[in-house]
């Protein structure tokens, strides 16, 4: 059975279709990328996945691991390991990152029927993947996100995604806002996370971030739906030859 199936999906959002019909299989062990061009749906794709608000389905499904992923509240995805990156991370202004992790990270455990973390194994978990990821201490004081720089906010979605342990992790153009050095370590530490148990979407407009993070597979979508797919080697020709080619395919 495949990790993640989307078939025929259908999204609106304030009465226009901005999906038309994408169709995606991700198993497990895989490392998918989309690309495409801006407002190509890519963003709204992985919203409609997550389950954030304001995204009307109309017609497909979304399976995970077989089950009905639409019918799940947002929380419930996350328990059932689904995890976003967002390409625009969230300021909690008054909520400690610290404290955010250990909350989200223990009501997932929770919905699993695994057991929480005690305060040592947690502060133990956070300080040594946030020191793996460069990621210093007194920045886990301060409010999610609240003040962090736009590498800051996307290195602190990496730690999040470290310290869920999803299954399926999409990543919402991980790579934009990332100096060199905090690209490769941001791409390191998404490696790290790649196993057979897990399945990931990488979403990019550059063909840099899949030097790093190679993906098995790469799409392209246009204009609501993915319209050609390949190996690694389709990014390279997108980045030779721009996206003009596919525009009739979508029409
Ligand atoms: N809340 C919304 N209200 C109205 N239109 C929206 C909304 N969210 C998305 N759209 C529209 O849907 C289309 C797809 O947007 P989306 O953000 O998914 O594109 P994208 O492929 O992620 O683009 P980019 O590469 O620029 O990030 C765009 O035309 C956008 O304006
Ligand atoms: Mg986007």
């Amino acid at each position: 059975m495949s990790l993640l199936e989307i078939k025929d999906l259908h999204v609106r959002v304030e009465e226009r279709e901005i999906l038309h019909g994408l169709s995606l299989t991700v198993n497990k062990g895989e490392v998918h990328a989309i690309m495409g061009p801006n407002g190509s749906g890519k963003s709204t794709l992985s919203h409609v996945i997550a389950g954030k608000p304001g995204y009307d389905v109309t017609g497909g499904e979304i399976l995970l691991n077989g089950e009905d992923v639409l019918a799940m509240a947002p929380d419930e995805r996350a328990a059932k390991g689904v995890f976003l990156a967002f390409q625009y991370p969230v300021e909690i202004p008054g909520v400690a990152t610290m404290t955010f992790l250990r909350t989200a990270l223990n009501a997932q455990r929770k919905a699993r029927g695994e057991s929480e973390y005690s305060t040592p194994d947690f502060l133990k978990k956070v300080r040594e993947v946030a020191g793996r990821l460069n990621i210093p201490q007194d920045m886990l004081r301060r409010g999610v996100n609240v003040g962090f720089s736009g590498g800051e906010k996307k290195r602190n979605e990496v730690l999040q995604m470290a310290l869920f342990e999803p299954s399926l992790c999409i990543l919402d153009e991980m790579d934009s806002g990332l100096d060199i050095d905090a690209l490769r370590i941001a791409a390191d530490g998404v490696n790290a996370l790649r196993s057979r148990d897990r399945g990931m979407i990488v979403i990019t407009h550059y063909q840099r971030l899949l030097n790093y993070i190679v993906p098995d597979v790469v799409h392209v979508m246009s204009k609501g739906k993915v319209v050609k797919s390949g190996g690694k080697e389709l990014a390279l020709e997108l980045e030779a030859s721009g996206y003009a080619q596919f525009e009739d395919a979508a029409a």
